[in-house]
């Protein structure tokens, strides 16, 4: 398959081969996309630069993966040298992957009620503001016809416990999305969301995951989660111009979980007698 062949895009948020964003990525680089690479910057002392490392060992085994360049989305001149770099390696691009969130656990742990202020802020400037401002950093790159995408989860829709402040944040990025796709509609370029149910990855354990596969394979239509295969085939879909006309969206990849409006067989297990009552 080559629905990405001659395609040129930016992929943000791979920290390890469970990232949503390798799921993606690799997908589009199977189809012929090239792809430009960020990593969470290495500390200085550490010598191993274990976060560069874990995604290089992804990058390496591709020749359409371009670069690999570190990016801290809290660093306005770290977003400017990254688009440089993309411009100076790629011209224009077709596509741009957001797959960045962060919270710090104590304010993940605790009731959304104690949230600290320094902690809100940091969760939103890394989970939502760094879409806007990376959209912005790049938007004389997109080439017309161009894709942004950007990850979210049901918790911004409806209160899910636990997701607690990142709920919040969710809740905002998928507002800044329907505001991107209508400030970058004008160049032709188009902006969505795919909320995607849980999976294990880094981010999604300190979100609290493991317990919400078992409720999913108990609630969910399909009676089973997602697997990263079929996000990374949907996330390619967002970014690809089989989705051309589509934009300000939020796409759900969850087995129907969303759209349920009671537990379903999750209430015929625990009291099946008051299954049809109503
Ligand atoms: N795992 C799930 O259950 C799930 C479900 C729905 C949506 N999501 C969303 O998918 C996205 C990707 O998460 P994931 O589950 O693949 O986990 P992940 O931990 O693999 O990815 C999160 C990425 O964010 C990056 N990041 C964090 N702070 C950053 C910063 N300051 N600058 C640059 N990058 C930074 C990390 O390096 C990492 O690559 C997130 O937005 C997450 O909220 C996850």
């Amino acid at each position: 398959m080559s629905a990405f062949a001659g395609k040129k895009g930016l992929i943000l948020g791979v920290a390890n081969e469970n990232s949503i964003a390798w799921a993606i990525s690799k997908l589009i680089l199977e189809q012929g996309g090239e792809c430009g690479f960020t990593h969470l910057p290495d500390r200085p002392e550490d010598d191993r630069k274990k976060n560069r490392r874990r995604v290089s060992k992804l990058t390496d085994a591709y020749e359409n993966a371009k670069f690999l360049i570190p990016l801290d989305v809290q660093d306005d001149e770290n977003i400017r040298a990254a688009m440089e770099t993309t411009r100076e390696q790629f011209g224009k691009i077709d596509f741009l992957l957001h797959s960045i969130a962060f919270a710090d656990r104590d304010d993940l742990g605790r009731d959304t009620i104690e949230t600290s202020r320094d902690g809100f802020k940091l969760a939103m400037d890394v989970s939502v503001y760094s879409l806007i401002a990376v959209c912005n950093a790049a938007k004389d790159l997109f080439n017309p016809g161009a894709a942004v995408a950007a990850m979210t989860y049901f918790g911004g829709e409806k209160c899910v416990p636990g997701y607690n402040v990142m709920g919040i944040c969710k809740a905002a990025l998928e507002a800044s999305v329907r505001y991107l796709a209508y400030d970058l509609g004008v160049r032709d370029v188009r902006v969505n969301a795919l909320s995607a149910g849980p999976m294990r990855t880094l981010a999604g354990r300190a979100a609290g995951v493991d317990g919400m596969l078992r409720l999913y394979e108990l609630m969910a239509p399909l009676g089973r989660n997602v697997t990263h295969e079929e996000v990374g085939q949907t996330g390619a879909f967002l970014l690809g111009d089989a989705s051309n006309g589509i934009t300000g969206e939020v796409l759900h990849i969850d087995g129907g979980y969303n759209m349920m409006g009671s537990p379903g067989r999750l209430l015929e297990k625990v009291n099946p007698a008051a299954v049809g009552a109503n």
